[in-house]
């Protein structure tokens, strides 16, 4: 995506052991890029949510084992970065996958080949994610094609941010959106402003602002009443895990954005690059749920008219809080999983359709 009018990535390698991210923690009120030389500083950046987003998750954690392999290339050390970065955030798969997709091309290697090797495979995996995005783009493109062609214009909603700084470029669920307006298609979107971290407001509402894309923040209990009014014609969300048989683990609040639409009659799409399905699991219920600070929920971070930052309390001292970070929404409420290869019937047959040996080689490994 532009910025300024520049194509910029949201990471990229600045130097010789030097990875440079877009702190999302300052967006929307400063844009600062920060410079990461270590994995362990690669693992603070994840752990803080400087970066975030499953696909972004897992570009990032596959150049914190370049920046190990660098300092110290045993097996020791690659087994330590890999236990460190797996660590950061539990739930976005694309984490687990990236890891070990760079682990395993270094195993057999001598260490004194593994960091130019890891370089190569996490340079692989950034590239793939820009291709996968492209591609779920082109493929959501011709929903919101149809219905402009309908309507005169598209309304879609979206919640939390997965959009191009959940990615390395393009976005999962904002792909088919920067698709669209780019090839002169009149889209609105909906942006759920995402409690506790506001990711909608602030990050979905700064890059589709950048891009030049109509949109309009709402509350996250507003997205229901819309629907009733006949206001959406299509949800975009991402995933950070779907299971095998296309239950789908998303930013909190997804699930209910998805029970509004099946009694609105509004289609509900997913977005899911391949790495973010887990084909080792069909049972949502077996994946971990981040819990996230209480200080997420008690307070409120924004600029003041100053410019300067604060956090500001908003709920009682005392008050017990609860912040589960994602949801799952069933597969039965799913209108339909759009993958690099298409649009997939949110069932177990219908991924495996798309991707059978993906499939079939989880099921060979009895999981
Ligand atoms: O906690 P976050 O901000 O990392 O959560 C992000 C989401 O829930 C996204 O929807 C998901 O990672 C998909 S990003 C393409």
């Amino acid at each position: 995506m532009n910025v300024d009018g520049k194509p910029t990535r949201t990471i990229w390698v600045a130097g010789d052991g030097v990875v440079a991210i877009i702190d999302q923690t300052a967006l929307p009120h400063a844009f600062v890029v920060r410079e990461l030389r270590t994995a362990a500083e690669i693992a603070r950046a994840i752990a803080t949510m400087q970066v975030r987003g499953a696909p972004l998750i897992g570009a990032t954690a596959a150049y914190g084992l370049w920046l190990a392999m660098r300092a110290d290339a045993s097996d020791a050390a690659l087994a330590e970065a890999h236990a460190l970065l797996l660590a950061t955030r539990p739930t976005a798969v694309n984490l687990r996958w990236a890891l070990d997709t760079v682990a395993g091309r270094l195993r057999g290697l001598a260490p004194a080949a593994r960091a130019a090797a890891a370089r190569a495979a996490a340079d692989a995996i950034a590239d793939e994610d820009v291709a996968i995005n492209r591609a779920i783009g082109t493929h959501a493109r011709a929903l919101i094609e149809e219905i402009a062609r309908q309507k005169g214009r598209a309304q879609v909603l979206t919640h939390c941010n997965a959009g191009w700084l959940a990615t390395v470029d393009w976005g999962t669920a904002l792909a088919g959106v920067y698709a669209a307006h780019d090839a002169g298609v009149p889209v609105h979107v909906w942006v759920d402003e995402t409690r506790p971290r506001n990711q909608g407001a602030a990050l979905t509402a700064w890059e589709l602002g950048a891009h030049g894309i109509p949109h309009t923040v709402i509350v996250d209990n507003a997205g229901g009443h819309l629907m009733q009014r006949r206001q959406v014609d299509l949800a975009f969300v991402g995933t950070d895990r779907t299971t095998a048989a296309g239950d789908v683990v998303n930013k909190i609040g997804t699930y209910l954005k998805a029970l509004a639409a099946r009694d609105c009659g509004v289609p509900f799409y997913v977005a899911a690059p391949s790495p973010s399905i887990d084909w080792t699991i069909d049972d949502a219920e077996r994946i971990p749920i981040e819990e996230r600070s209480p200080d997420e929920v008690t307070t409120v971070a924004g600029t003041t008219a100053a410019g300067d930052s604060a956090r500001v309390r908003v709920t009682p001292a005392g008050s017990a809080v609860c912040n589960p970070g994602f949801d799952v929404t069933p597969a039965r409420l799913v209108t339909g999983i759009i993958t690099e290869r298409g649009i997939a019937e949110a069932s177990r047959e219908g991924l495996a359709r798309l991707f059978p040996k993906r499939a079939a080689a989880a099921k060979g490994d009895g999981r």
